[in-house]
C-alpha cells in the first residue's frame, strides 16, 4: 500500500531520495577573502554550446550567495569521496570572512578565467560568471551562472566514460537526517545501457509536415532523419530560422543546422 507523509521543510532531503552531485562552491567577496560551502542543489541549464549555463539554488543568507551577488563570479569544484570530511568542514557555520579552506586538505590553486580559487584536488571543475540571480519566496537565492571554463585533470580528457567515473570518484549526495547527520553513495558499481535506434517500422518515409516553406532539396535531405523525430527537427529548424528573420528554410541553412545540432556521433545513435 502507499501512502503520504506530511511536506515539511527540507522536505527534499529527508521525507524523499533525490540523490545528487555534492560541489563546493567557492567565492571571493569584494575584499577578495575566499568563502566555500557545499552545494548539492546543481544542474546544467540548457544543453547547447553556445550559451552554456548552470543555475544553483541556495539560501539567500548564504555567504556563497551574497559574494555572487558582490563580484560576479564563482567556481564550482566536484571534490573525490575521499575528501567527505573536508566537504563537511567547509559546511560549518563560520564568521562572515573565515576562508574555509584554511581549514581542510584543500588546496586553494588560481582559476582559468575568474577571481575565486578553484581547488586543486578536484577533478572537475567548472567557472562560472554570474547571468542572474533571483528570489524565491523571499528566502531562496537562485543563482544562473555562465560557464566561462570546464577545466578537467589533465589525465581526464581522452580517459573513456566509464574509467573517467572511476577516476573522479564523485559522492552521491544522499540526503540527511535533521540537518546534522548527511548520505553519501559511492559510486562503485557502474552499469552501461545502449539506448537502441527507433524501431525499423516506424522509419518509413512518411509526409513532412512543415510550419512554412522548405527549399527543395533541403526537404530531400531532411529524409535523411528518422521519422520518429523528423518532426521534432522541423520545428527546431523553422524556430531558429525564423528568429532570424527567413521566410524559408533554404538548404544551405538546414545542412549548417544539422551540423552544429547533430554532429556525426549524435546521428549514429538513429542508425543500425
Ligand atoms: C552535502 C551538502 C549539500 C548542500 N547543498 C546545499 C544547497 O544546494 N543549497 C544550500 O543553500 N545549502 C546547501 N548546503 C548547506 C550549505 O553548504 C551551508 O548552509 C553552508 O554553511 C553555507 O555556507 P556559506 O554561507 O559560506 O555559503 C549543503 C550542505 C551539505 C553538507
Amino acid at each position: 500500500m502507499k501512502k503520504t507523509v506530511p511536506i515539511k521543510p527540507f522536505w527534499y532531503a529527508d521525507a524523499v531520495v533525490l540523490p545528487k552531485l555534492v560541489t563546493i562552491i567557492t567565492t571571493v567577496n569584494k575584499e577578495g577573502i575566499v568563502n566555500a560551502a557545499p552545494y548539492a542543489y546543481f544542474m546544467h541549464y540548457d544543453v547547447m554550446q553556445h550559451h552554456p549555463r548552470v543555475i544553483v539554488g541556495m539560501r539567500k543568507t548564504t555567504h556563497t550567495y551574497q559574494n555572487i551577488a558582490a563580484t560576479g563570479e564563482f567556481v564550482v569544484n566536484f571534490p573525490p569521496v575521499n575528501f567527505l570530511e573536508d566537504l563537511m568542514e567547509t559546511c560549518r557555520f563560520y564568521p562572515k570572512g573565515v576562508n574555509e579552506l584554511d581549514n581542510t586538505r584543500f588546496t586553494p590553486i588560481p582559476s582559468q578565467k575568474v577571481s575565486p580559487p578553484s581547488i586543486k584536488e578536484c577533478g572537475q571543475i567548472i567557472e562560472c560568471t554570474l547571468e542572474k540571480q533571483y528570489l524565491l519566496d523571499n528566502i531562496q537565492g537562485h543563482v544562473l551562472g555562465n560557464v566561462v571554463a570546464l577545466v578537467l585533470d589533465e589525465e581526464l580528457i581522452t580517459l573513456g566514460r566509464e574509467e573517467r567515473f572511476r577516476k573522479l570518484n564523485l559522492p552521491i549526495g544522499l540526503g540527511d537526517e535533521k540537518r546534522k547527520y548527511f548520505y553519501f553513495g559511492l559510486i562503485d558499481k557502474i552499469e552501461k545501457h545502449e539506448l537502441k535506434p527507433p524501431p525499423k517500422e516506424e522509419r518509413t518515409e512518411g509526409e513532412i509536415k512543415t510550419g512554412m516553406p522548405w527549399e527543395e532539396e533541403a526537404l530531400k535531405a531532411l529524409m535523411d532523419i528518422p521519422s520518429a523525430i523528423r518532426e521534432m527537427v522541423v520545428e527546431m529548424a523553422e524556430d531558429i530560422v525564423k528568429k532570424e528573420g527567413a521566410e524559408r528554410v533554404s538548404y544551405e541553412r538546414y545542412m549548417k543546422l544539422v551540423e552544429e545540432y547533430a554532429p556525426k556521433d549524435v546521428q549514429e545513435r538513429f542508425e543500425e
